[in-house]
Parts: C-alpha cells; structure tokens; sequence
C-alpha cells in the first residue's frame, strides 16, 4: 500500500462557484477513488484563497466586513463540493491562524533567498500577478484573462530570488522528475522559467491589508500567491510536524492558467526550503459556455446548482469528467448537456441495466457470486496517465459493446425457444435452452459488473447500484431506471 497525496487549486472567495471550478474537484476526487481502489491510502486536500487585494475590495464595494464576506463565500465553495459527491480529507481556510502562522515560519525559512527592492511596472490585480512590460505591450495594457487594464505600482518589495533554483527547476522539468501534464505545456513553462524575474512577494500594507503579515516587517504584507501556495504543505503540518509522509505530493490539480505559478514559483519555494517537488502537475484544460470564456459581462456564466438540480450528481460527473476532455478546452452548452444523458446515460447505460435485469428477472436468476473483477490493463494505463475523460470513453465503449451483444445474442428468441419447449413437454430441450439462455444472461451479467468496477471512480453511486442488482439473490431491475427520461 502506498500513500497518496493529491491537491487542488484554492478558489478566491470573490464570487461564487461556477462549472469551471468543478474540475479541479472532479478530477482529484476521480483519482482519489481509483487510487483507493488500488488499495493506497489517499490523503485529498482542497480549501479556499482568502487573502489579497480582489477580495478586499470586492467586499468594500458591497460594504461588507471582508470577514463575513469571505465566510459567505467559502461556504458556498464547500457546498459545492459536497454537492459534487467529493469529500476531501483536509480543507484549508488561508486565513485560519495556523496557516498564517505557518506561512511566516516558510517565509523565514527562505529568508536567505528573499531582500528587498523597489518595483515600478504593471499589475492585474485580477491574475493579483506582477506583469512585465513586454506582456503589457503585447496585450496593449489590458488582462485578456480579466479584460481589464493593468494598475501602475510604484512600491518598495521584498524580492524572492528564483534565479538561484532556475537550474534545478529546468533539470526536474527536463527529465520529468517533475511530470508536467499535458506534457506540451511543459516545453511553455520552460521557456516562462527563462523569463521569469525574480518574484516580488509582498506588498506595501498601505496597498494590501488583507494579507499575511511579513515576520520582522509591520510595514509588508506576504504576497496572495506565496501565502496559496503554501497551503500545500502548511495543510499536512508544515514546519511544525514532519510531512514526509505524505509530500511529495503525488498529483497537484490546477487549472492552465496557474500552470506557471505552480511550475515556477512553487517548485522555487519548495527548493528553498530543502523540500522535494511534486511527483506530477496535472494542469486541466477551461469550460467554455456557449463557445465562450465565461464572464458576468458576457452574462454566460452557468450556476453549477442549476446543472446539478437538472438531471442530478451522476449526471453532472458524467459529463465534466467525459465530454470535457481532460486537457483541452470544452464546451458545455444546455444542448450537449441533455443529449448526453438522454442518448449516453438513459439509452446507453440506463436501458442496458434495464432490459437486462428485466430478463434475467424472467429467468429467477440470482446475482453472480463471489464477483471479482476482471484486470482491465488498458483502462489502467488511461487512468495511470490521468487522462480521465479519454478513460471513461473506453469505459464507455464497453458499455456500447454490451448492448451490441444483447442485440446480437437475443436472448429474448432463446426465451421463446425455452416456452416452446416447455408448451411441447420437451424436457431435454427445455433444460438445454435454459442453460444456453442463462448463461448467456450470465454472460452479460458478469460484463455488466467489469464495466461498473471502470465506471466506480467517475460514477460512484450508479456504480453500486450496477453492482447491487447483479450481486442480489434475486436479480430484478430498478423500480426507478437509474437515469429516467424525460424529467
Ligand atoms: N486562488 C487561485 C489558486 C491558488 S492555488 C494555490 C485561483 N483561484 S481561481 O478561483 O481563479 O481558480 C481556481 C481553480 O479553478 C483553478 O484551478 C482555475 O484554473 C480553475 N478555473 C477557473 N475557471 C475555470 C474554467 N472556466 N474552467 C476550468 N477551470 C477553471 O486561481
């Protein structure tokens, strides 16, 4: 048994969740259920991004306390994810004490590697990302990220010096030691790292209040990114407790567009501190709606509630984790959403579990015993390489396979073979069509059962129901089908 540790981005309170923040989730969680059904132990950690300028002023703008604004907020984040059927085993609040706390014991840590400067240039206070002329001038002095201009700053700093790990980061990018995933992304990084200068992490009090406070500096708060990303390793115990248990982390989740403070900033930060990189960072592509980044002023933002309240959990994990694919941008359109669980889960899969348990309900037939399944070495390989989406498509063929089978097979002629039989007293041929039609139900049953131990990491809870229907003494389907049409 081995330990697992998997992490996920720290969402800004500033809003609440849309659909795009459900994949960090979805992702880790599908992991986590595999890892476990390996038999490793799983530790799973996710939380909220509480401090920096985006929150505080958003909270200023509605005239509320920031401190009962972040509290709202964050709990719709952790809603949310129960919603989403995912249970981590840590959650992190970055303005919890123990966490401030432990921030300033790292930032003393890498204090021979931080000093201080004075910085005059650009900001996005959406990306809260110090920006260089160059990319001011390529973007024409606005965020595309954000739509938003970049804000002059003219302000003393402390400065982390990157460049003394540059080597080591480009080595352990370079021979995978730290895996970038997609691994195109990772020849993007490496040329990031070469222009990356050293990193301002802290602010003026006087621009930030809402922040860490620099150890042995009253008049600096930490910058928002040092203080998130340490979430990581201050959530296992860092520095007061020994984290190598668990660290380094085996998968860290992010979306594309932290990539770079993951790959640059973080593994600098963990080098500082004598600590190893992690195993592999899994960058995910963007949900798209209606073909469009989502924004409030485009107005096509979609509330994940709604698309969970519209066809329920499965449904919604069915389709973020399939038809968004795993490293590419995707589309999510109200169309796409109920053609997949009309045409996938209803017809596909709901029918199949249907019409099957139907006949073998004919039959009396008792559920398979003693199932065990089957060792899928394809499936594993999609899921070892994190490519979910691609996984449950070949989960999915199978899934098409069966029904193919049934039709094919016909079981429901060798059932009129056996009433013939049985209407002409023919007993040989009555106990030979029996056989013939219940072992080919078996059959089906015991591929029925295979597909379901795929479909259990993505689909937890149809999965048992696959797996209590055709394990039970007596086989009989659903009083309800497991995805109902037309609702
Ligand atoms: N607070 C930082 C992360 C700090 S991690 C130490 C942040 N927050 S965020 O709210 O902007 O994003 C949180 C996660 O959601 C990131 O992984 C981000 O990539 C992801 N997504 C945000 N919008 C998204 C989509 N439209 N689609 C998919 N994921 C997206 O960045």
């Amino acid at each position: 048994m081995s330990k697992v540790y998997l992490t996920t981005a720290i969402p800004y309170v500033n809003g609440a969740p849309h659909i795009g923040h459900a994949l960090d989730y979805l992702l880790a969680d599908t992991y986590a259920r595999y890892q476990k059904s390996l038999g490793n132990e799983v530790r799973f950690q996710a939380g909220t991004d509480e401090h920096g300028n985006k929150i505080y002023k958003k909270a200023e703008e509605l005239g509320q306390p920031v401190e009962s604004y972040v509290a709202e907020n964050t709990q719709k984040f952790r809603d949310f994810i129960k919603a989403l059927g995912v249970d981590p085993t840590d959650f992190i609040h970055t303005t919890d004490e123990t966490h401030m706390r432990r921030c300033q014991e790292i930032w003393k840590k890498m204090a021979d590697h931080i000093y201080l400067d004075s910085y005059e240039g650009w900001y996005c206070d959406g990306c809260e990302r110090f920006v260089t002329q160059k990319e001011y001038d390529d973007n024409n002095g606005v965020c595309p990220d954000h739509n938003k201009p970049y804000t002059k700053l003219r302000e003393e700093n402390y400065y982390f010096r990157v460049s003394d790990f540059k080597d080591q980061i480009r080595q352990a990018i370079t021979d995978k030691a730290m895996l970038i995933l997609p691994e195109f992304r990772a020849k993007e990084m490496l040329a990031l790292l070469e222009d990356t200068p050293d990193v301002s992490v802290s602010r003026p009090v006087s621009q930030l209040q809402w922040g860490v406070p620099v150890p042995g500096d009253d008049s600096q708060v930490m910058y928002v990114w040092v203080d998130a990303l340490s979430n990581y390793i201050t959530v296992l115990g860092y520095p007061d407790q020994d984290i190598s248990d668990f660290w380094p982390a085996s998968v860290q989740f992010v979306g594309k567009d932290i990539l770079r403070f993951h790959t640059i900033i973080w593994p600098a930060m963990l080098l500082a501190l004598g600590l190893p990189l992690p195993k592999t960072i899994h960058s995910h592509g963007h949900v798209l709606s209606d073909g469009q980044k989502m924004s409030k002023s485009i107005g096509n933002v979609v509330d994940p509630m709604e698309v969970l309240d519209r066809f329920g959990l499965p449904a919604f994990r069915y389709f973020f984790l399939r038809h968004i694919d795993t490293f590419a941008d995707s589309d999510f359109t109200w169309e796409k959403y109920e053609s997949a669980y009309n045409n996938e889960l209803a017809n596909d899969l709901g029918n199949l579990v249907q019409r099957l348990a139907n006949l073998c309900k004919k039959q009396k037939m008792s559920g398979i015993k003693n199932f065990q399944p089957e060792q899928d070495n394809e499936y594993r390989a999609l899921m070892d390489s994190l490519y979910f989406s691609r996984a449950l498509d070949y989960a999915w063929e199978k899934v098409q396979a069966i029904n193919k089978e049934i039709d094919d097979s016909k079981p429901w002629e060798l059932a009129k073979v056996l009433r013939e039989a049985a209407a002409a007293g023919d007993e040989a041929g009555s106990v030979a069509a029996t056989k013939k039609l219940e072992s080919t139900l078996e059959s089906l049953a015991t591929k029925l059962l295979n597909v379901s131990y795929l479909l259990e990491p993505f689909l937890p809870e149809t999965a048992t129901k696959i797996t209590e229907i055709f394990t039970a003494a007596e086989i009989a389907p659903p009083a309800t089908p497991l995805f109902p049409k037309n609702i």
